[in-house]
């Protein structure tokens, strides 16, 4: 089995630069690959961001927090991927966008190197296909925020190995995270339970069942989650949850799946969730 000592990071938005935190604050030498300065630069910062405030809770001993900062570095090109022994792609949920990505990646990386993706909700059979190592390419499914959520989900294609499998559960135990394994079909595990609630909320709120705050009330008091689901909606982002309900929609055609009216049209104005300052709640004052 190959030692993993470097890891890239293909993305830089808000599950990419905390993929990217984790593996660096768990010892990883971690490259961080974004389109342009300005969004590599925004995910920095976010990075360090979290550090300096785990430092300032006492989470962070000042030579941590410098080992750290030592292992982390940004870049705008894929080339610097050349030497890592495992890549984890988080770029937007967009087939071609990957299949581009995999495409070239599969040319750079080494040819042991490990080529892994953080989609919720497309393909993972799909974007192996299109390269040469499709034995080495599995999903591993992060959940937001990434450095605090404990679960990965690993995602087997019918070409993963089995020693690839093995690798990315020992990955992400090294990462503190429990891994499950889920095999390559729409949504794996959590988001094939998830979206149906997630939808069913919105549903509620569209017939006028009940308001957006007792819908989120009584799901955060009556069953001990963490956020109702609107919270939850507008944390984890109004365009990923369409995008992973249209995916799991497409597959099965199971009315369960199928975006409620409200879902889309909110997210064709912009009103994407916390990251957009509107959702189903307002983020414009902070
Ligand atoms: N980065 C790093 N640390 C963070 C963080 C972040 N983005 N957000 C919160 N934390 C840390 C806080 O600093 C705090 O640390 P401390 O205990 O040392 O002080 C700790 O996490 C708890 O945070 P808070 O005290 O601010 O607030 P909560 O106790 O309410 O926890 C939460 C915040 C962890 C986000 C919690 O509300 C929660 O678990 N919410 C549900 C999240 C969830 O369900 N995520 C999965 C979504 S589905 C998904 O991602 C799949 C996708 O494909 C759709």
């Amino acid at each position: 089995m190959a030692t993993i000592r470097k890891v890239g990071v293909v993305g830089a938005g808000l599950m990419g630069s905390g993929i990217a935190q984790t593996c660096a604050q768990s010892g990883y030498q971690t490259v961080v690959r974004e389109i342009n300065q300005q969004f590599l630069d925004k995910g920095l910062t976010r990075i360090h961001d979290a550090w300096n405030t785990m430092a300032n809770k006492g989470k962070l001993t000042q030579q941590q927090l410098a080992e750290n900062r030592d292992r982390l570095r940004g870049t705008l090109e894929l080339e610097d991927f050349a030497d890592c022994d495992l890549v984890i792609e988080v770029i937007l949920e967009n087939m071609e966008e990957k299949i581009r990505l995999f495409t070239a990646l599969d040319h750079i990386l080494k040819p042991d190197a490990l080529l892994l993706s953080n989609t919720s909700s497309l393909s993972v059979t799909q974007m192996g296909a299109v390269t040469k190592r499709a034995d080495k390419i599995c999903g591993l499914h992060f959940f937001n925020p990434a450095p605090v959520m404990r679960l990965v989900e690993v995602v087997q294609t019918l070409s993963t190995s089995e020693t690839t499998i093995d690798e990315a559960k020992k990955f992400a135990l090294s990462l503190g995270k429990t891994p499950v394994l889920a095999k390559d079909t729409a949504g794996f595990i959590v988001n094939f339970l998830l979206i149906p609630y997630l939808i069913a909320a919105i549903r509620m709120l569209e017939n006028g069942m009940a308001s957006r705050d007792d819908i989120d009330i009584a799901m955060k008091l009556g069953c001990g989650y963490p956020m109702g689901p609107f919270t939850l909606l507008d944390y984890v982002g109004l365009d990923t949850t369409l995008w992973a309900a249209e995916a799991i929609y497409e597959e099965y055609k199971d009315p369960l799946y199928a975006p409620p009216p409200l879902l889309r049209r909110m997210v064709v104005s912009g009103m994407l969730g916390k990251k957009s300052g509107k959702g189903f709640y307002d983020y414009s004052n902070g």
